[in-house]
């Protein structure tokens, strides 16, 4: 069974979901070997389970590379031992580990991303957001995703790291081509994106490393150096742990905001009773808003988990090795969790969605991602009045950004009239 929206599907693939809601909540795709779930309730119980649905793709590798060689033998304990050997090439990052190195590893960035440092930032943030649309203002043209969406989260993360703005095109460049490379594939892991993966990996590795070398020498008030100078038992973290921060950071920092920010306008630009209601009541609408935009068009619309044994899931027989994709962008319009799931409604209340994740993987920027969020378009509602699509749009002239387990558009131009002051 078919567990992906099809290419087609990808700017609008919830009647996709509601599908599969009612039809197939848990399914098996048999050509991809992938299991797909749907709902809310089945997709914060994998991600609440660690221990039989894990993140760490080394032992993934590993256990395929079992199947491969028919030793179905080993245990969780072996594989542990062996994973090493078999997929030393692999980067990893907190993303993809497991307790218990991954909760050391996470308390050492949670040390660095503590919710004051966040929150000082936001003078920051209302700077560059102010900035950067007072330029397109006097463009006299405003594409959403190019001139605000993009450039707030890269300034932002890239300073928050260490790393200087002026690479910002390099940052973009890595993270097209590393979307971009699994764009039109659900065959992931195969051996051609391995080497992509590895070519822009070692491309990072090459920039951070500079970077890592002169902070060394002289340590700044920045995330590198914090992660130079971080301890875990008495040891420091080695240049790879290093290393695979700074990237992860650097992408996931900013791609998904990116998203969360073209998401929010395009989902107002649809509905606009509700951009006159927010109108109306900015201060206290823009967070409720910014939150019903992160349900409706989850920025993440899939996470990945594999199973380490054997385990009968609510009726269903799942297998040790075998992958799941737990389909965010579904569970976050399940009937039986939020009313009225396919309106985009700015009142809603609660909004226990999960678009930041669930469970011990729970996104480290989501204060940092809301509060880009929230001033942009605080800044959108201060300075600009009469904002609509332009007069030739269509959702076909909007083009999907990324591939299917992110959910944005690459280009959002609109019209607009700048308010008197
Ligand atoms: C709207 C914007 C964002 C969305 C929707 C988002 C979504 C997510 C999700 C769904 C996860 C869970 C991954 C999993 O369970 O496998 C995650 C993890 C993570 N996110 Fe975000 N994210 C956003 C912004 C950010 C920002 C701005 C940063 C950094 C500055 C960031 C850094 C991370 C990190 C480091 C993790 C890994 C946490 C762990 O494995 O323990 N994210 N994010």
């Amino acid at each position: 069974m078919e567990i992906f929206p099809s290419k087609n599907e990808r700017l609008n693939p919830f009647p996709f979901y509601t599908r599969m809601r009612r039809l197939n909540p848990i399914a098996f795709d048999d050509k991809n070997q992938i299991w797909g779930i749907f709902n809310y309730s089945y997709s914060k119980e994998i991600l609440s389970n660690h221990k039989i649905f894990s993140s760490d793709i080394h032992k993934l590798l590993f256990l395929q590379n079992q199947v491969k060689k028919n030793t179905h033998e080993q245990i969780n304990g072996d594989i542990k031992k062996n994973v090493a050997n078999d997929t030393k090439n692999i980067r990893t990052s907190i993303l993809t580990l497991d307790p218990p190195r991954h909760r050391q590893l996470r308390n050492v960035i949670l040390s660095a991303f503590t919710p004051n440092r966040i929150y000082n930032l936001n003078p920051r943030i209302e700077e560059v957001s102010k900035k950067l649309l007072n330029n397109a203002i006097k463009k006299g043209e405003i594409d959403i995703i190019r001139d605000l969406a993009y450039p707030l989260p890269v300034t932002i993360i890239a300073e928050l790291i260490g790393v200087p703005y002026k690479d910002h095109n390099l940052f973009k460049q890595w993270a097209d081509r590393l979307l971009g490379a699994n764009a039109n594939t659900t065959n992931f892991l195969n051996r051609k994106l391995e080497q992509d993966f590895k070519i822009i990996q070692e491309e990072m590795d090459t920039y951070f490393n500079k970077i890592i070398q002169i902070r060394e020498k002289e340590p700044k008030n920045d995330l590198i150096s914090n992660l130079i100078g971080s301890t875990i038992d008495n040891n420091r973290l080695t240049t790879e742990e290093i290393l695979s921060f700074c990237s992860l950071l650097l992408l996931a920092g900013h791609v998904t905001t990116v998203n969360l920010i073209g998401n929010t306008i395009r989902s107002l630009l649809e509905n606009p009773l509700q951009l006159r209601k927010l109108k109306k009541n900015p201060n206290a609408l823009i967070p409720s808003t910014i939150e019903e935009s992160l349900r409706y068009r989850s920025p993440v619309q899939a996470l990945f988990r594999f199973l380490l044994e054997d385990c009968d899931f609510n009726n269903y027989k799942m297998s040790r090795g075998q992958r799941i994709v737990i389909w965010l962008g579904s569970a976050n319009h399940d009937e039986a969790i939020f009313k009225n799931p396919e309106e985009f409604d700015i009142l809603r209340q609660p909004n226990e969605h999960i678009a930041f994740g669930y469970g011990i993987h729970f996104c480290i920027g989501s204060t940092l991602a809301r509060l880009e969020g929230q001033s942009v378009l605080k800044q959108i509602l201060e300075q600009l009045e009469d904002i609509s699509f332009m007069d030739n749009y269509t959702e076909e002239s909007l083009k999907p950004m990324h591939d299917v387990f992110l959910m944005g558009v690459s280009n959002l131009p609109i019209k607009f009239k700048e308010r008197k002051k």
